[in-house]
């Protein structure tokens, strides 16, 4: 579960500013898959509200979608239940540290913004990314595909054009997100092969709202992403109150396109692919 951010409240609005960015990538790799897409079987870890497995569920055999909460969980299940009856997609509540799935039993795993929820960090190694990272290759079936959707500390420093404005919370995601060599490193160890980067530019994780510079005084538009819990009290007063001056003058669009700058080079999202070995 994730150690900051309220999925029961933010599963009520989450798709108000999130879409599923990126399937096109993860559709792409499973078709290098060994069967076939339309016999495939995907684990999509920490579903969330199943914004991908909803996108996906008819493109492959089964999924099988994974989420602690319940509210996330409740909603996925909400939106595919007539997938549900025709066995195209099972719902489980459970941590993805300890999948109820048997060994190389699945051709694909996804996991889309899940791992800086992990409860982890650098100083005690990341544990937890390695109990997950096992979990995944044993579930794994030979030849299955990894495929991790996450951003990295840079991208964080540069992809957002508002996170400037809360630079405590950026420090706080930092240090519970992984870097990609640590999780290149790790996924080699586990006995992955053949792992490659791929940053989509053009993918905006919060889509069209992200551009809505007045959605900061917005808490739904906030909800959408988790960095805002992250925030104090105190700072987000602040914010909120430096936002509606901005706002009033005229002058927030221009900061928001002066800051958006660097996350054209830098994207936002990495999505990192590793294969089990045949
Ligand atoms: C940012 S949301 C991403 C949801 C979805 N993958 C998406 O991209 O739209 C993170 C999700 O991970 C789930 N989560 C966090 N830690 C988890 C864990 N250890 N086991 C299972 N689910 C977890 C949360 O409940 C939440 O639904």
């Amino acid at each position: 579960m994730s150690t900051y951010e309220n999925y029961h409240k933010t599963s009520q609005v989450y798709d108000k500013t999130r879409s599923a960015g990126g399937v096109e990538i993860i559709l792409r790799v499973m078709e290098q898959g060994i069967l076939p897409l339309s016999e495939q079987v995907l684990v999509d870890a920490g579903c969330g509200t199943g914004l991908y497995s909803a996108v996906l569920v008819n493109e492959v055999r089964r999924i099988e979608a994974v989420d602690l909460n319940a509210g996330m969980l409740g909603m996925a299940q909400g939106k595919m239940q007539a997938e549900e009856q025709k066995g195209r997609i099972r719902f489980h509540q459970s941590a993805i540290n300890s999948l109820p799935l048997p060994d190389k039993s699945v051709d694909a795993v996804m996991i889309n913004q899940v791992l800086h929820h992990l409860p982890d960090d650098a100083e005690s190694g990341w544990p937890e990314h390695k109990k997950v990272f096992n979990e995944f290759f044993r579930i794994l079936k030979p030849g299955g595909r990894l495929i991790i959707n996450s951003c990295s500390p840079e991208q964080l420093e540069l992809g957002f054009w508002f996170y400037h404005l809360i630079p405590d919370a950026i420090k706080a995601v930092q240090e519970k997100t992984i870097n990609l060599e640590e999780i290149a490193e790790q996924l080699h160890k586990i006995g992955f092969v053949s792992h490659s980067h791929e940053v989509p530019l053009d993918l905006i994780l919060q889509d069209e709202a992200y551009f809505h510079a007045d959605g900061i005084l917005d808490p739904d538009w906030r909800s959408g992403d988790s960095i805002w819990s992250l925030v104090e009290d105190e700072t987000l007063t602040n914010v909120l109150k430096k936002v509606t001056e901005l706002q009033k003058k005229g002058e927030l669009e221009n900061l928001m396109l002066e800051h958006d700058q660097p996350r054209k080079t830098s994207g936002q999202v990495t999505f990192t692919v590793a294969q089990k070995q045949l």
